[in-house]
């Protein structure tokens, strides 16, 4: 499928590249596309990179990725998957009574916005079985074919459907945006974030 990955950190490049490896055809979006000339998959502005999607993944900060949507505007994301994973970095919740996620959905109704990777650290985002055992990965979304369009993405980045645990509506992507506290702490306390939820049955 054609992906356009807004964001060219450390997100955007372990899912770019782990999803242009299994044969999508990808391309970054950044502010500023004339620095980063000659990249592969190719990086050029916000708007034509939510163009060439026919999936949008969001890996931009979650402080700018209002900004970034708003740069694109709705027309290049109507009809089309809007991938979230941004979290917002602060300890305290940014929309206590909601989700970034939500945020986006209500600001792009003609998208359609499934939550997921946002609790997985951008190393294992692409490689999860680089942890030597299974481990969790959430969806959140309001629409089933999305979702499972998201899913098949998924398991191109090696998650297996078992380990892909949805959790449904957007709404329900308020759990996993309110664990940055968590996450960090973890990572924190093992002094590692090559780390993962694992929901066990
Ligand atoms: N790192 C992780 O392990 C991890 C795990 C789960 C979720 N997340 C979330 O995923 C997102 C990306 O994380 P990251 O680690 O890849 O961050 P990063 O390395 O700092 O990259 C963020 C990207 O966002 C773009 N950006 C920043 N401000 C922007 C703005 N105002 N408007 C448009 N674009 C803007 C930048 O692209 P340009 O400079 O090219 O425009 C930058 O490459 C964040 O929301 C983060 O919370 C990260």
């Amino acid at each position: 499928m054609n992906v356009g990955v807004l964001g060219t950190g450390n997100v955007a490049t372990a899912v770019g590249e782990g999803l242009a490896a299994s044969g999508h055809r990808v391309v970054f979006g950044s502010r500023t596309p004339e620095a980063k000339a000659g990249r592969r998959p190719p990086v050029v502005g916000l708007r034509d990179a939510a163009r060439h999607g026919e999936i949008v993944v969001n890996a931009t900060s979650g402080r700018g990725s209002l900004q970034a949507l708003e740069r694109i505007g709705p027309e290049p994301l109507a009809g089309k998957i809007l991938i979230d994973i941004a979290m917002h970095p602060d300890r305290e919740p940014a929309y206590p009574d909601s989700s970034l996620a939500e945020t986006i959905q209500a600001a792009f109704p003609g998208a359609c916005v499934v939550k997921t990777l946002s609790s997985v650290p951008a190393r294992l985002m692409a490689n999860p079985r680089a942890l030597g055992a299974p481990s969790t990965v959430f969806l959140s979304g309001d629409d089933s074919e999305a979702k499972r369009l998201v899913a098949g993405l998924l398991e191109d980045l090696g998650w297996p459907p078992e380990s892909q645990l949805d959790l449904g509506g957007l709404a329900t992507a308020r759990g996993p945006e309110h664990l940055v506290p968590l996450l960090l702490d973890v990572y924190d306390a093992l002094g590692t974030s090559a780390v993962n939820i694992n929901i066990v049955r």
